[in-house]
């Protein structure tokens, strides 16, 4: 049942893709927080729809801080966003209405809500409702930049059969705020333009593809996280899966220990002037379910977009029987381009989580 998450700072989300509107309510905030208005648009900016490789539905994103602010500030009350829905075309979806997109939650959605549930645009299952985890996660990139120096970003490291290189153990503020401000953020040099015309290909041909994104924390200090049942893993992935098209998660090295010796997989410590550091990052930031002082690192795998433009075998639950459907309307070809803001936002409300967390049990 749950639409709440978190235990120190809590958001709850609500709406549907066609409805009124989607939105929000993040509780735990500080009073006196004065909104960070330019990076939420910024976030907002790099997950909205409508661009050259996005899906065609031409949302602007505006949102209204219904409670919580009082002369541009936070009051400590819990802050309630909306995001209200215009560009609506709900006859592009009337076919799903008994014909589940395969690999979509259409049909999964008609069994658990008994028919009842918003089909309309996907309804609660849409990813328009990631626009408020961004806004989130934004007021928490915020706070953890400016008391703790922490920063977050990511980049595209594989899509269909592009590939890009992962980061290396030293990773700078200003390569995360460079990628931040691409539309298609890759460390290499040289394939965006390969990327392009791949998902161009891919869009053409009614298809859709997957992706791999990488994400990276800097600055976090070493001490985040419990060793039951809050791990740092733990509490990220539970955010990392709810985001939806997310089918895999991996820490640091991730499944590729399992072709690793110890001897090559050990972070190795030693001293970088004062402080304590590892050789490698092989860990991914993290051991013991804390983070270790080095960067936070891990990789968030996203499924082809479900709707896709070519024929598929469904089922038309009026009639009970088999039968064919092409999906038209406007989607994404590769839902990752849209999303590294929302894996950004979903580390950065797990980090304040569990960093504020620390500080209650430390008094
Ligand atoms: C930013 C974003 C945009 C998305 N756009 C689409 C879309 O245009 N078409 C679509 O079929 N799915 C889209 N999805 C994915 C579906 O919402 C998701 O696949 C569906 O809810 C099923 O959930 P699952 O893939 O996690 O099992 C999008 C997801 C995100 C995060």
């Amino acid at each position: 049942m749950s639409s709440t998450w978190g235990r120190n700072i809590k958001i709850t989300i609500f709406g549907e893709s066609h409805g009124t509107c989607v939105g929000g309510v993040v509780d735990g905030l500080p009073p006196g927080m004065v909104i960070p208005v330019e990076l939420i648009e910024f976030e907002l900016r790099r997950r909205k729809p409508g661009g050259n490789l996005a899906t065609a539905r031409k949302e602007d994103d505006s949102y209204e801080i219904i409670s919580g602010i009082y002369q541009g500030m936070t009051t400590g009350a819990p802050l309630a966003v909306v995001f209200r829905n215009k560009d609506i075309r709900s006859g592009d979806y009337e076919e799903m209405r008994s014909k589940p997109r395969p690999s979509h939650a259409d049909y999964v959605s008609m069994v658990k809500y008994n028919g009842f549930g918003d089909h309309r645009g996907g309804g609660r299952f849409s990813g328009r409702l990631t626009a408020f985890l961004v806004f989130a996660g934004a007021l928490a990139k915020s706070i953890l930049s400016e008391r703790g120096g922490i920063e977050v970003g990511s980049h595209l490291l594989k899509v269909g059969q592009v590939e890009d290189q992962p980061f290396e153990t030293e990773i700078s503020p200003q390569e995360l705020k460079l990628l931040g401000g691409m539309e298609m953020p890759f460390l290499k040099d040289g394939i965006n333009e390969k990327a392009l015309s791949y998902l161009e290909k891919i869009k053409k041909s009614g298809d859709s593809v997957g992706a791999i994104v990488e994400t990276a924390a800097i600055g976090v200090p070493a001490g985040i996280g419990e060793p039951f049942f809050d791990s740092f893993e733990s509490v990220l992935s539970g955010l990392l899966y709810s985001i939806p098209g997310v089918k895999g998660v991996d820490f640091g090295k991730g499944f590729g220990f399992a072709e690793m010796k110890g001897s090559e997989a050990n972070d190795s410590f030693f001293m970088k002037g004062k402080s304590v550091a590892t050789i490698t990052n092989n860990s991914g930031g993290i051991n013991g379910g804390i983070t270790n002082g080095m960067p936070i690192v891990f990789k968030t795998a996203f499924r082809p977009t479900p709707s896709i433009g070519k024929e598929q075998e469904t089922i038309d639950m009026d009639e009970m029987e088999s039968a064919k459907l092409s999906v038209s309307g406007r989607h994404d070809p590769c839902i990752a381009v849209r999303a590294l803001p929302v894996v950004e936002a979903a580390l950065a409300l797990a980090l304040l989580d569990l960093q504020m967390e620390g500080e209650a049990l430390n008094g």
